[in-house]
């Protein structure tokens, strides 16, 4: 750990299948006025809506609410929720959903005080919050992203073809609590399961393949990876497996609410492909990494040899007796990519309805990140979009 840092996650955690009550809890620190924020219906049609209705009603809070925020959340979502949560002098937003509603309660909380475009502010200036910020709660019903305990914030702008993550530096735009019941999370489909699945996988490698030091975060990466595959193939064998479930939801929740950051200087390029591919296509965001991954990897592999070899081995089990660093290391993502197929992830940006025309558009909005072990410039982005039509 050679680098210097700080740590501090304030966000309260409730898990289990009681993991509700944990909402009893936490609503009296909050004055009446509360915002529920939720999706396209699913919480109706699975009884958390009731759920959760029924609790706040037990404490007396006075509720207006904010329906249908939808996957990959825009940013004229975001100015309608923002006159709600003005009108009703929002005392809490309570997000229940996946990461969209998570993230989107976010935005609103740093928008609700700003006296300025919040997308002009937030997603093209990258500032951060100088007005009141209001507290967010999270009720989890969908796993992956990790927004239930961190402080990012993606918005899509589809007017400008840009989806762009914010995260922000106060640890207080991260949930106060956030109400983790993996039983939540049976009723999501299939395809949506393994997005999350790949989407934990991922934040994961963002923070693994980068660095050179001797790093706790990689020992608790690989652990975490480790994890993720064995769970990930028993919930896909059996989606209502609740243990494998309940591990995906841990596991989700870890992979990026900082920890494995610390002392790391992260890559994120997988994400920064998947965003601009996801601008374009309005597709899952974690069929978008899937269909990236792989070309990208195989690219920067020659300069990161060292870690794509200990990744091999120590996630994958490949035995290096008689090979190559370069060969192992090629090996580990032959595993990874074997069991992303096993999966039934989206191999490529073709099938999420990218185009071949599309491709100079999607490689101008890919935001180039340097913490990796190879910056990209546009022609090799152009090239790894190509390689990942097919
Ligand atoms: O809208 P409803 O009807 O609720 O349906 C949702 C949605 O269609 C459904 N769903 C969620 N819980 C369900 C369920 N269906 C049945 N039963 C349940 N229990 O699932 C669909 C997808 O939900 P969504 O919230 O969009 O998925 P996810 O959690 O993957 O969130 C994706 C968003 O998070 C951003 C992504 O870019 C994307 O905008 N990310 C946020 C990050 C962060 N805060 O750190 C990091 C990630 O890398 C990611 O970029
Ligand atoms: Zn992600």
């Amino acid at each position: 750990m050679l680098g210097n840092f700080s740590y501090c996650n304030p966000t309260k955690l409730y898990f289990g299948d009681q993991a509700l009550d944990g909402l009893k809890t936490e609503l009296p620190k909050y004055g009446k006025n509360v915002v529920l924020i939720y999706g396209g219906g699913s919480i109706k049609r699975n009884g958390i809506y009731d759920a959760v209705v029924q609790t706040l009603g037990e404490q007396g809070k006075r509720v207006a609410e904010i329906a249908g925020v939808m996957p990959n959340p825009t940013v004229d979502k975001l100015y309608e929720g923002v006159e709600i949560a003005r009108k009703h002098q929002a005392d809490l937003l309570l997000a229940v959903g996946g990461g969209s509603v998570c993230d989107y309660a976010k935005a609103v909380s740093v928008s609700v005080n700003c006296g300025e475009d919040p997308w002009e502010k937030y997603y093209v200036r990258f500032e951060e919050p100088d007005c009141e910020t209001l507290p967010v709660g999270c009720v989890l019903t969908m796993v992956g992203t990790g927004s239930e305990m961190n402080a990012g914030a993606v918005i899509t702008n589809p007017h400008t073809k840009q989806k762009i993550g914010h995260v922000f530096r106060d640890e207080k735009i991260m949930p106060r609590f956030a109400i983790l019941n993996p039983r939540y999370t049976l009723t999501v489909p299939r395809d949506q399961m393994v997005a999350g699945i790949y989407d934990i996988f991922n934040h994961i490698c963002e923070q693994y393949f980068s660095g050179e030091d001797d790093n706790i975060s990689d020992y608790l990466s690989e652990g975490l990876m480790r994890a993720v595959v064995q769970a990930g193939r028993a919930a896909n064998r059996d989606p209502q497996d609740y243990e494998a479930r309940s591990n995906l939801m841990w596991a989700a929740t870890w992979a990026l609410n900082t920890l494995l950051s610390r002392g790391k200087s992260t890559d994120w390029m997988v994400h920064m492909l998947g965003q601009a591919v996801g601008a374009y296509t309005d597709a899952t965001h974690g069929m978008t990494l899937a269909a990236v991954s792989l070309p990208y990897y195989r690219h920067i592999l020659p300069y990161g040899v060292k870690q794509f070899k200990r990744f091999a081995v120590n996630v994958w089990g490949v035995d290096p007796a008689g090979k190559t660093d370069e060969q192992t290391a090629r090996e580990g993502l032959d595993a990874l990519e074997g069991w992303m197929k096993e999966l039934g992830l989206v191999m490529n940006i073709s099938q999420l309805g990218a185009t071949p025309d599309m491709l100079e558009g999607i490689a101008a909005r890919t935001i180039i990140q340097t913490g990796g072990y190879k910056t990209l410039d546009r022609e090799e982005i152009l090239e790894i979009l190509k390689e990942s039509l097919a």
